[in-house]
């Protein structure tokens, strides 16, 4: 696609339902109520002269650019803030109007550096319109405000703010307030002298999330993207998808050049994006250059022993090693001794083939992927629920929302995108309940203020639910209709959720809140017209990950909070492709779309397809591999782009289990932790040279389009095609739309999905059947997929994990903003200049009970291993409790982490680790580990 900017039409849409018909310059158009005379210009195709307005923020009308005459109003309204009324006729262009739109533009550039139309950033509206309304030269004598001598902004690391190129117009304040939420600008002085300030210090210094919302705005280039000012203008774009969370924001990846030689210019999120509606994170909008990083990998490289050298080979002898070692290990050792591990960085098609190539190629269902360490309960939980295992809403559905639970969720850091829409709805008036052991941002932050914040103790979450529940149920403030007609095991649920045991005041022991607290927040979430939960991996990564995920399930029928918009149970899914990696048939027992591979007639479609007989009894889980490697019956593993050695738990288990296998093959973007342990390195792709489909938390299906070829020569597909073949399964595609094909013509959800019907609509949210064939925004509606929701009785049993007198503090992990997950990818950005460590967050109590300041050196030390890294001492954290990051593999915290896990799917409990901390000296050793060294006794790093 040749580069042309996406449209503004100036202001958003109107609301209202109800529509009016009005006369642009002699064009009718039809518009919603509520919908500005500029806007409906713009929907005609008639552009007005507009400066302080932008179609993703609410008018302004400061500038007075944008003035047009409408038939039977006196004077000359501004186009931006009047709103269309049913029969209105409206002149745009008029010698009067000419005049006073050249004198408006003429007075800007009074106060403007002199040689504005010779600037030559590009990217400017300003100058632009200028030419556009024809004014060549200034009457007026110039005016120099300060701001025209003040100083760049370059200090963050992405985009500057030149202040002399500035016109007050406040766009980039109102973006960063109305649609990031941060309120990190201001407009500084009065009159002549005023002038854009991030708080009264630099960008990088301030609040600034750097999302670039404010840049996007900005009409003149006094904001600009430093890859703008380096490079030039985009001269083509391509429509594409964010490589990291589970939000799945939509980009324009807008570039110079072609094939190998593309540069990407600047990412701009796009506004027809489902999920992002024009808006973006830093992650998403800035740090994409890992893909052109040194360190990238872009030869198969091959090695005998993980002790040699690695030896540059070409991707035949690569694939032929692994085919021929793969084959050898099943000769000697049995079809079961291999098996895969998909990612869920890496789009459905590529996740697909790996699956296929597992069951089909190796013989075996030993697939598992990723997810496996995250949201496996999700999958299980939601599925005996309601029966099928993804989010019930869409995302745009929290606007509809009065009362919103997060639970175990860090939406402004790890969801950043979803966390602002959250944050407008909060500031319209939504209430918000935390259950977190850590204040996170969202508990108190500009213009939002949780109606509580429930500190819970690590391990508490399915106490903490189930007395939700019980308030909801014994106080009468249940749905007690919708149970009768919705639910079954209602009368047996409802008995087991009265007993007194699950009372606030019978569990304050265990959650460590105060009974009368919890019982406020109850009758909150129960009481109101639509609640919705929105958690993430502080409910799953636990030992009763699934059972939390089937009580919040619970908590929603009981209350009526499903089925509609406003309401509903949301993971907040952690990586890009998580949901998809799970739809596609990743896990041992289940084939693309849940279906257990024990059922006939799902094997008998596969086995059509793919030619194969498929083996009816599920295959092994990521720790059982492990463990089967340790006992020598599990010896060769087939890695996509996943850091096992660095993002599963207790890492001297994983490790062990990798140098315990004869072949390890790894396929990523750099030589990760796990590549220190394989065999085989097969260089991948990143999302600029893939094409294929991401699926979000939403369960929306959107493109990801190469912005170049694949840099390595092969799509990682191909790789997987090619591994299979070599090894006697005929597995061949043509692209990956025939993939795609593939999974819905097997898939009954994907029925309706085909790169066409996405390229038509932009994105869809699965199912997309003959019933539903745009997608389905809110599941569940008027009956579950599973015909009646089922109402668990969600016992809770205490983890094994407990903190006593030797580790006596609880360690919780979670995410960083700018940081994300083992780091791979944002550590290889500039991303650094925010966050270049792991820190330890310590509760001053704890910390002062230890000597321990923050910027000290710390020992983190578990039952399994110990850790060093830099401690800050922080109020958030509450007394007993410990919180880090896993970014950062110098840090390596999930040495500490055990392998306690989920008892439905495995899931490691990651979020309670008994623990103890230490100051460290300088060799990261603790007082008593540096006695016993000098006193002769072996230095043991696991206690
Ligand atoms: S980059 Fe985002 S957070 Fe920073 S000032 Fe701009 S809008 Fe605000
Ligand atoms: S920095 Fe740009 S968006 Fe902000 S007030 Fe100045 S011209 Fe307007
Ligand atoms: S919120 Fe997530 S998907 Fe969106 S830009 Fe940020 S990292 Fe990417
Ligand atoms: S664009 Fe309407 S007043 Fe500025």
């Amino acid at each position: 696609m040749t580069y042309v900017p996406e449209a503004d039409l100036g202001t958003p849409a109107g609301r209202g339902t109800e529509t009016v018909r009005v006369t642009v310059d002699g064009r009718t158009v039809e518009v919603s109520a509520g919908t500005s005379v500029m806007r409906a210009a713009g929907e005609a195709g008639i552009n007005v002269p507009k400066l302080c307005a932008t179609d993703s923020l609410e008018a302004f009308g400061s500038c007075r650019m944008c003035l047009v005459e409408v038939d039977g109003v006196r004077g000359t309204p501004a186009s931006c803030t009047t709103p269309c009324t049913d029969g209105m006729v409206v002149t745009t262009q008029s010698d009067e109007l000419g005049r006073l739109r050249r004198g408006v533009m003429e007075l800007y550039l009074t106060d403007h550096p002199a040689d504005c139309a010779g600037c030559a950033r590009g990217n400017c509206e300003m100058q632009a319109l200028a030419a556009t309304v024809g004014v060549a030269e200034v009457r007026y004598p110039r005016r120099e405000p300060a701001r025209q001598h003040a100083s760049y902004d370059e200090t963050n690391p992405y985009f500057a703010y030149d202040p002399a190129a500035c016109i007050v117009c406040s766009r980039c304040v109102r973006a960063c307030a109305e649609t990031q939420g941060t309120f990190a600008l201001t407009v500084a002085g009065r009159g002549l002298e005023s002038a854009i300030s991030p708080g009264g210090t630099d960008f990088l210094s301030s609040e600034c999330v750097s999302c670039g919302a404010c840049v996007q705005a900005c009409p003149t280039s006094a904001l600009t993207e430093k890859s703008v000012i380096d490079l030039g203008m985009p001269t083509r774009a391509v429509d594409t998808t964010c490589a990291y969370c589970g939000v799945g924001c939509s980009f324009r990846a807008e570039v110079q050049g072609q094939g190998d030689g593309t540069r990407v210019v600047r990412m701009i999120p796009s506004k027809t994006g489902g999920a992002n509606e024009g808006h973006s994170c830093v992650k998403g909008r800035f740090a994409y250059g890992y893909a052109h990083h040194p360190d990238r990998q872009l030869h198969p490289l091959v090695r005998d022993s993980i002790d040699d050298e690695w030896r540059v080979v070409t991707w035949e002898e690569a694939i032929a090693k692994v085919a021929s070692g793969f084959k050898a290990i099943q000769d000697e050792y049995g079809i079961g001794a291999i098996g895969g591990i998909s990612s869920s960085r890496c789009t459905n098609e590529e996740v697909y083939v790996v699956q296929q190539m597992v069951r089909a190629g190796f013989g075996n269902n030993n697939v598992d992927t990723c997810a496996r360490v995250c949201h496996s309960p999700t999958g299980y939980g939601l599925k005996q629920t309601f029966g099928t295992s993804a989010g019930t809403q869409d995302f745009a559905s929290v606007a509809d929302a009065d009362v919103i639970l997060l639970i175990g969720a860090n939406p402004t850091d790890a969801h950043p995108v979803f966390a602002s829409r959250m944050k407008r709805r909060l500031r319209e008036g939504a209430r918000l309940i935390v259950a977190d052991p850590r204040r996170i941002d969202l508990v108190r932050s500009p213009h939002v203020q949780a109606a509580y914040h429930l500190p819970l103790q690590p391990g508490s979450n399915v106490a903490f639910v189930n007395a939700m529940a019980n308030v909801a149920v014994t106080e009468g403030l249940y749905d007690a209709a919708f149970l009768r007609e919705r639910c079954e095991n209602v009368d047996g649920y409802l008995a087991f959720i009265a007993d007194p045991q699950h009372s606030p005041e019978s569990v304050e022991p265990i959650t460590g809140v105060p009974a009368a607290t919890l019982r406020e927040a109850a009758r909150l979430y129960a009481s109101a017209r639509n609640s919705a939960i929105y958690y993430g991996l502080g409910v799953t990564e636990h030992s009763q990950g699934s059972t939390m995920v089937m009580g919040m399930a619970n908590l929603a029928m009981v209350t009526g909070n499903i089925g509609r918009r406003g309401v509903g149970v949301n993971p907040l899914r952690g990586q890009n492709n998580v949901q998809g990696s799970c739809d596609m048939g990743s896990f041992p027992h289940e084939l693309p779309g849940y279906r257990h591979i024990s059922g006939d007639d799902v094997r008998a479609i596969y086995e059509q397809r793919w030619g194969r007989v498929l083996d009816p009894e599920p295959g092994l889980r990521i720790p059982n591999m492990f463990d089967a490697a340790l006992t020598g019956t599990f010896r060769g593993v087939y890695i996509q782009g996943e850091d096992l050695a660095q993002s599963d738990p207790n890492t001297q288990h994983v490790q062990a289990a990798l140098r315990a296998m004869d072949l390890v093959v790894v396929q990523d973007l750099f030589l990760n932790e796990t590549a220190r342990l394989a065999h085989v390195f097969l260089p991948g792709t990143s999302f600029l040279e893939k094409d294929g489909t991401f699926t979000n938390a939403e369960r929306r299906i959107n493109r990801v389009r190469p912005v170049f070829p694949p840099r390595q020569g092969k799509d990682e597909w191909q790789i997987t095609c090619e591994i299979a073949q070599a090894m006697g399964y005929p597995m061949r595609y043509e692209n990956a739309a025939e993939i795609m094909d593939e999974i819905a013509a097997t898939t009954p959800t994907f029925a309706g999905v085909s790169f066409a019907a996405l390229d038509a609509e932009g994105s869809m949210q699965w199912p997309v059947t003959a019933a539903a064939p745009h997608g389905t925004p809110t599941m569940h509606v008027g009956g579950f997929v599973r015909g009646k929701g089922l109402l668990v009785e969600t016992v809770y049993v205490p983890t094994t994990e407990r903190s006593n007198r030797r580790y006596p503090l609880i360690l919780t992990t979670g995410r960083i903003l700018t940081q994300y997950n083992v780091g791979s990818q944002t550590r290889r950005t500039d991303n650094n200049a925010w966050h270049l460590e792991d820190i330890l967050e310590i509760h001053p109590a704890d910390a002062e009970m230890r000597g321990i300041s923050t910027g000290d050196l710390v020992q983190l030390s578990s039952r399994v291993g110990s850790t060093t890294l830099r401690a800050r001492v922080s109020s958030r954290m509450p007394p007993g409790v410990v919180y880090t990051t896993f970014h950062h593999p110098v840090t390596g915290a999930n040495v500490v982490t055990t392998e306690n896990s989920d008892w439905a799917t495995n899931c490691p409990e990651y979020k309670v680790t008994a623990v103890q901390v230490g100051v460290a000296n300088a060799r990261g050793e603790t007082d008593l580990e540096a006695e016993r060294r000098r006193a002769g006794v072996e230095y043991a790093h696991t206690p």
